[in-house]
């Protein structure tokens, strides 16, 4: 197959990936999705798109679906991607680590959409400097989850290409990670244990105990105003009163009706009690 999907064939993709995952292809990334859907026909021997789509829906798609979704989600992360999140972070964890009750109930974070792990890895860092060796004796957990099995397993090799690594600080980078054989680096096991990771898709809930603190960053990009407010939703139901959600730098929340107060830009919070107004979101 070598041209791009004709109108009618992208729609059809386009409802298949927003229903299922609730992400949203503009008509202009025709190309794009295109191409991500060719390697899948090569991949699996299909003919044409219709095909494809055909194989997709049988009974013995369902394989074929996660590789599906797999190839039609971006999954670009890197270690302490924005730093000024990471400031804010790491400010939030000491103040809670002076707090005797928070420092016994420990620490919950969620990094949803995870991606390859780079995120969840930069939270467990950020802890373990905070909090000292062997995270002071504090319960440290940090949840990492995607959609896509395949970076799920990377997330879980947590090896990772020098790119990954090109915004940590040298000494960081000498302390928690070790060069393999082929010039890769592998995160600390030692902290690595502390995390977890699990498929799971923003559109449903999450069965989990509330969070501390959240990280959403870079995923509602891909999202119309209902996935938003779905998603949003739904992390509200998994966080702690006074709990933060940080999204990513450039996703607006300017008219998404959602539950969680502005703080600053990009950082949000869960009101402490529920006499506080929550959001009529802005930014
Ligand atoms: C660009 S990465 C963001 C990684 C990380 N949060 C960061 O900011 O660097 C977006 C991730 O969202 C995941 N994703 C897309 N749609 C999803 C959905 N409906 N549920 C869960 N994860 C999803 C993709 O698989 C991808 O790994």
């Amino acid at each position: 197959m070598d041209r791009d999907l004709l109108p009618e064939e992208f729609q059809r993709f386009h409802d298949l990936i927003y229903r299922t995952a609730g992400i949203h292809y503009p008509a202009e990334k025709v190309s794009l999705l295109s191409n991500r859907i060719r390697k899948r026909l090569h991949a699996t021997r299909t003919r044409s798109y219709t095909d494809y789509l055909a194989l997709l829906q049988s009974p013995s798609g369902a394989t074929e679906q996660q590789a599906f979704l797999d190839s039609v989600t971006t999954n670009e992360t890197y270690f302490f991607r924005c730093q000024r999140h990471w400031a804010f972070f790491r400010e939030w964890a000491q103040q809670r680590a002076q707090d005797p009750a928070a420092r016994r109930e420990g620490f919950r974070i969620w990094s949803a959409a995870a991606s390859n792990g780079a995120e969840a890895y930069t939270i467990a860092i950020v802890l373990h400097q905070v909090l000292g060796p062997d995270f002071g004796g504090s319960r440290v957990e940090v949840l990492g989850t995607d959609l896509s099995a395949q970076i799920l397993d990377e997330a879980r090799a947590a090896r990772y290409r020098p790119h990954a690594t090109a915004q940590t600080p040298p000494p960081v980078l000498q302390q928690y990670f070790t060069k393999t054989a082929s010039d890769q680096l592998q995160f600390d096991p030692r902290l690595a244990k502390v995390v977890r990771f699990q498929r799971h898709n923003l559109m449903d809930p999450l069965a989990a105990a509330p969070f501390d603190f959240v990280f959403l960053r870079n995923v509602m990009i891909y999202f119309d105003g209902p996935s938003k407010q779905r998603v949003l939703r739904h992390a509200f139901e998994v966080t702690k009163p006074g709990a933060y959600l940080v999204v990513g730098e450039s996703e607006s929340l300017m008219n998404v009706e959602q539950p969680f107060v502005y703080r600053k830009p990009s950082i949000f919070q869960k009101p402490a009690r529920a006499a506080e107004p929550a959001g009529q979101a802005r930014r």
